[in-house]
């Protein structure tokens, strides 16, 4: 099932030639999740082509047919036969969401207000991060929670018989709190506010209007977001959702472009959400040739084609007002900074620490193993680079069953003067797949690690 229960597979990755060619990333992790949850819930029929196959979102399908819905792959495409808002069944046995962060939190937030008990697990990695986040607004609507150790998996969740609106002030920069607590809603009498002080990923604002929930957002003058939800509406099924190419799957290969000598590749179908596009922004600021061409509207999101060419990078400061449209990006910004003129200043990476791993923690032991220079703060990184790699690498990294960490570095290695390794690549699985088999189409070298 997921990557937890087979061994660590080691995996190497070394310089070779320039990458050349086009590729085409799978599916947006955050938006194939919410296509399995609304399309699961909503009543009718709904087909979503470009969903991201990878083990955290399939885990979503198979937590949502515990509970109901019927999901069945015909072809390119996924059919889903939702059971109706309000109308999730208990599950017979637990939620095994393996990995998965997202799955959990709002799995937690849609079928938590409902009146029977549903469990979650997951592997050990989801099962040391931080739950109250989302138990505590759901304790607020009603719901009991059940835990072993304090707030982490595994978990149990029993909902009230009427579970009671909330208006609540995320108080993290957090797109799974803020859904978590909107998908609670859903199943709750009367409007349930959510009020956002920093803007998130907006896919579950935009999702649940594209299935018909009745939501509305206000942006005051300072930024500051209100959504409104209108609990125990129709949700319907969309026949036909496409799910645009993910833009934090993209970062690993648009760096790899940037870093290795000659190369020059295409970049296809990137989403291009201005909550999710923080990273080509810094990468450009950082002197990084990136031509966005043929913009285009697909599944109402805006794409675009990604025209990467190796370029000498400089250090900047990112500030930390663009974290969140960032967030998953900060180990392979950091990758990249190893390999910049000067340092590069990264803050307010306080979130960086509850992520699949440590990911502040991670990245900095990573790159001390590879010879990089860099401070670790309690929520900044700083990196200097080598513009040439010349002495980096030759080190191994502990990836802490994190998928965005193996990859990170496994990139490191394609540019650096030796090779570099990491201690597991099976995590890769859970959010792109296809990641070994493209960098190597690109003329990348990737091998077994002997050790
Ligand atoms: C996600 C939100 C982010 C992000 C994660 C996906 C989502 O997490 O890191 O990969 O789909 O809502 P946080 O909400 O914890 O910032």
């Amino acid at each position: 099932m997921s990557g937890h229960a087979s061994a660590p597979r080691p995996l190497t990755s070394r310089r070779t030639g320039a990458l050349r060619g086009r590729v085409r990333v799978p599916g947006d992790k955050s938006i194939s999740h919410r296509a399995f949850l609304f399309g699961g819930l909503a009543s009718g029929r709904t087909r979503v082509t470009g969903l991201l196959e990878g083990e955290d979102v399939l885990a979503t399908g198979r937590a949502m047919r515990q509970m109901g819905a019927r999901i069945e792959r015909d072809g390119e495409a996924w059919v889903i036969d939702g059971v109706g808002n309000g109308a999730l069944l208990e599950p017979e046995g637990v939620l095994d969401f393996g990995n998965a962060g997202t799955g959990s939190r709002l799995t937690m937030g849609l079928v938590g207000t409902y009146e029977f008990t549903t469990t979650f697990v997951g592997d050990a990695s989801l099962s040391r991060r931080p739950m109250a986040r989302v138990l505590d607004p759901l304790r607020e609507m009603g719901v009991q929670v059940l835990a072993r150790c304090k707030d982490r998996l595994p978990l149990s969740l029993r909902g009230p018989r009427i579970a009671a609106p909330i208006e609540y002030r995320v108080p993290m920069a957090s797109a799974q709190v803020k859904s978590a607590v909107l998908l609670a809603g859903l199943n709750t009498p009367g409007v349930t506010t959510v009020i956002e002080p920093v803007m998130t990923r907006d896919h579950t604002e935009k999702m649940l209007e594209g299935f018909g929930a009745s939501v509305s957002v206000e942006t005051d003058g300072a930024g500051v977001r209100t959504i409104r939800l209108q609990g125990q509406g129709e949700l319907k099924g969309v026949p036909d959702f496409v799910v645009p190419g993910d833009p934090s799957s993209a970062a690993f290969l648009v760096v790899a472009a940037l870093l290795v000598p000659g190369s020059d590749v295409v970049v296809e179908n990137a989403l291009m959400n201005p909550t999710r596009t923080g990273l080509v922004e810094t990468l450009r600021e950082m002197g990084a040739d990136i031509e966005i061409v043929n913009p285009r509207l697909s599944g109402g999101e805006d794409v675009a084609d990604l025209h990467v060419r190796h370029s000498a990078l400089r250090g900047v400061s990112v500030p930390a007002a663009r974290a969140p449209s960032m967030i998953d990006e900060y180990p392979v910004l950091a990758v990249a900074a190893a390999f910049a003129e000067g340092t590069t200043r990264m803050e307010g990476l306080d979130e960086l620490r509850v992520k699949e791993s440590d990911r502040l923690a991670a990245v900095a032991a990573g790159l001390a193993a590879n010879g990089v220079a860099h401070e670790e703060g309690p929520d900044w990184l700083t990196v200097t680079g080598r513009p040439d790699g010349r002495g980096l690498g030759g080190g191994t990294v502990e990836t802490h069953l994190d998928h965005r960490i193996a990859m990170s570095f496994l990139v490191m290695g394609l540019a650096s003067e030796k090779p570099v390794t990491v201690d597991d690549a099976t995590m890769i699985a859970t959010s792109f797949p296809e990641f070994e088999g493209l960098v190597t189409g690109l003329g990348g070298t990737l091998e077994p690690a002997t050790r």
